[in-house]
């Protein structure tokens, strides 16, 4: 083997060692902005879990200016209980809502496994690449969602696509929800909610829905993206508690990735290349990483006490696999106020070697960029694994 080989090789075994956490000074998870240590739950989730929050929302994501409109409306546009089959139940429901500047579609679907025992949990894909991925026909069948196989092993599998909230391009807020409820009489503020937001915001409205259905268990609903979809899947877990499971793929830049880390991505880039995904606030924070209230640790410890998963791959290095992982292990100390652990360890593990025994999830898949049948079984091992189901559970 040539000397470089070898020691890609070897890096590839190796225990990847970790910079220390005072080298980036990462904000303390449990301190608050006034100084004061948390040491409970109860302060932590009264007291600077909203704080937290908060920031977030100034700083990076923008607030949303409505939480489930008083127009939500589902139509459940049509049941085929013979699909993949006779292993699903599909249902195309139809989610409306409407503000002053007019009305809007989620078009949400849904499989729902038949041989199991009822509700079942499962997991909503927030979809970011081309429609063709997330087929209710079936006719296309892609590893980004395999819904096949997460009915199979007795998982709800439901989809929406992102665009059907805000397209994916900088127009001013002008289209999409933006344009159905930002209010025109003032000026659009610097901590009005950017697009990120406004996905994230379409997952609770999905959550709205499954809350309706008696054969979905929703207190056991994962939330899912990949890359810009798994920022929205973060910050959808943040401001919506009622997600059991938060689960971000490559998240990177503005995901679960440590911005102090300047590595791969970095803040002045993403408000440059999407200068639509976050507030306005956030371009403050361009070449200036350090001076940020937050670091992204601290979005996944939002999650806390609830399960939260972080997967990155081994040729990702624009979203930066050791800053997700080091954000997994700073996120810790929140779980622990609850006597459960995070990660459970410091040490990177070599790519294809899952870390599921603790609150927080955490796998390097080795390749590329992309959301695969990998992740996927990784994602489902982790939810039995925590929601104490089994094949049996699957009817298989
Ligand atoms: C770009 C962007 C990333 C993002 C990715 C994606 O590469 O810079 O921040 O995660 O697209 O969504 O695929």
């Amino acid at each position: 083997m040539k000397p470089l080989a070898l020691t890609v090789f070897l890096a590839f075994l190796a225990p990847v060692a970790l910079a220390a956490p005072e080298d980036l000074n990462l904000p303390e998870v449990l301190k608050t902005l006034d100084g004061k240590r948390v040491t409970s739950p109860e302060a932590w989730r009264d007291g600077r879990r909203p704080e937290v929050l908060e920031l977030f929302r100034e700083f990076v994501y923008g607030r949303a200016p409505v939480g489930r409109p008083s127009s939500l409306r589902f139509e459940i546009r049509d049941t085929l209980e013979d699909f993949m089959s006779g292993d699903a139940t599909r249902k195309l429901i139809d989610i409306h809502f409407a503000g002053a500047g007019g009305r809007g579609t989620i078009h949400l679907t849904v499989f729902i496994p038949n041989k199991v025992k009822k509700p079942v949990p499962g997991f909503v894909l927030i979809c970011n690449r081309g429609r063709e991925n997330i087929d209710p026909e079936r006719k296309t069948i892609s590893g980004f969602w395999p819904a096949e196989q997460i009915v199979r092993r007795g998982y709800v599998a439901a989809t929406f696509h992102n665009s059907d909230l805000d397209p994916d391009e900088h127009d001013g807020f002008k289209n999409g929800v933006h344009g159905i409820f930002d209010r025109k009489d003032t000026e659009r503020s610097p901590d009005a909610w950017g697009t990120i937001a406004a996905w994230a915001w379409g997952a609770s409205r999905a959550m709205d829905y499954f809350e309706s259905d008696p054969d979905i268990d929703s207190s056991k609903m994962a939330v899912v993206g990949h890359s810009r979809g798994g920022k929205t899947a973060l910050w959808c877990g943040a401001e919506d508690e009622r997600f059991a499971l938060v689960i971000s793929n490559d998240s990177g830049c503005t995901g679960a990735a440590l911005a102090r880390r300047k590595s791969g991505e970095r803040v002045a880039r993403i408000n440059k290349g999407f200068p639509h995904w976050f507030c306005d606030n956030y371009k403050q924070f361009n070449d200036r990483e350090d001076e940020l209230p937050v670091d992204q640790h601290m979005l996944i410890a939002l999650m806390a006490p609830r399960l939260v998963y972080v997967a990155s791959a081994s040729e990702d290095a624009w979203a930066d696999p050791l800053g997700e992982f080091l954000a997994c292990v700073h996120a810790a100390p929140a779980y622990e106020l609850y006597g459960l652990e995070g990660l459970g360890t410091a040490i990177m593990p070599p790519p294809d070697r899952p870390i599921q025994a603790g609150h927080i999830g955490y796998h390097l898949r080795k390749g590329k960029h992309n959301l695969t049948e990998y992740d996927w079984n990784c994602y489902m091992d982790f939810a039995d694994k925590h929601w104490g189901r089994n094949i049996s559970d699957s009817g298989q």
